[in-house]
């Protein structure tokens, strides 16, 4: 098997278990997220190295906002912490060719101003020379999206730029945060949950989905190689025969 000439273009991860982990270790949640948010490093560099050319990884949820104040906040604060590190490492990642968007609604008044702020700076900085573009799901939903894409096609007919008769497929595709990216191949959620939690919702129509029960900061580069292997051996048919 070819496993390098098959590889996945897009790979999504839904990050799931970090609570359980913790749990289980008598830990407060937000040191799980701790620990998941430095699993997230290691498995994004790894897989830049492996040469996945877009990652997309789930970070925090349009209905997250329903948890605990406080594990709210240790999140936001992790985020932050990633914010300020990625910022200082630019230029590092710009070497390994490493391009950081965020995809999610980070301009709602949700959203701390400061993490808004450096958001911004870092994809601003983001070099046009990559090899692998990383997307990070914060505040996001795939129905929040798909009625972002529908209130955009929406004005532009309202503004005479489009007949509701001539509206495609690309027409949603272009109003979605992965406009002009491929769509996931290959869906990973850990921790025994066969759900997509509402993740790349439109995207998400052909991928192939691999679970595990692995909790995410258990998660290693050897289930990530895995994930791919059976990928390889699956059968996409598309709808074909
Ligand atoms: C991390 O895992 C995902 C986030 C929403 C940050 P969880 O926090 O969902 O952990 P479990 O699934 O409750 O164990
Ligand atoms: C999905 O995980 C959201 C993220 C990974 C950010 P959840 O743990 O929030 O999903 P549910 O609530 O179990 O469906
Ligand atoms: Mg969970």
């Amino acid at each position: 098997m070819d496993y390098e000439r098959n590889l996945p273009a897009h790979i999504g991860i839904i990050m799931n278990g970090n609570g359980r982990w913790a749990k289980q270790r008598g830990l407060p949640r937000s040191d799980g997220h701790k620990q998941g948010a430095k699993v997230f490093k290691q498995i994004c560099e790894y897989a830049g190295d492996r040469g996945i050319s877009h990652l997309t990884f789930y970070a925090f949820s349009t209905e997250n906002w329903s948890r605990p104040v406080e594990e709210v906040m240790a999140i936001m604060n992790l985020f932050r912490e990633y914010l300020f590190e990625a910022e200082e490492r630019k230029n590092e990642n710009e070497q390994k060719g490493m391009k950081i968007r965020f995809i999610g609604d980070l301009d709602s008044e949700i959203i701390p101003r400061d993490i808004n702020h450096l958001v911004h700076m870092l994809e601003a900085e983001s070099s046009n020379k990559f090899k692998t573009t990383v997307n990070i799901a914060v505040n996001y939903g795939g129905r929040q999206e798909i009625l972002k894409a529908v209130k955009g096609i929406s004005q532009r007919i309202k503004n005479g730029y489009l007949l509701p008769e001539d509206i495609t497929e690309k027409d949603i595709e272009e109003g979605l945060y992965t406009a002009g990216q491929p769509d996931p191949d290959l869906i990973i959620r850990p921790s025994g949950e066969f759900r997509l939690s509402n993740f790349l919702i439109w995207q998400s129509a052909y991928s192939e989905f691999w679970y595990s029960d692995v909790l995410w900061p258990d998660f290693t580069t050897q289930d990530f190689d895995r994930a791919i292997e059976d990928y390889c051996l699956r059968n996409r048919r598309f709808g074909g025969i």
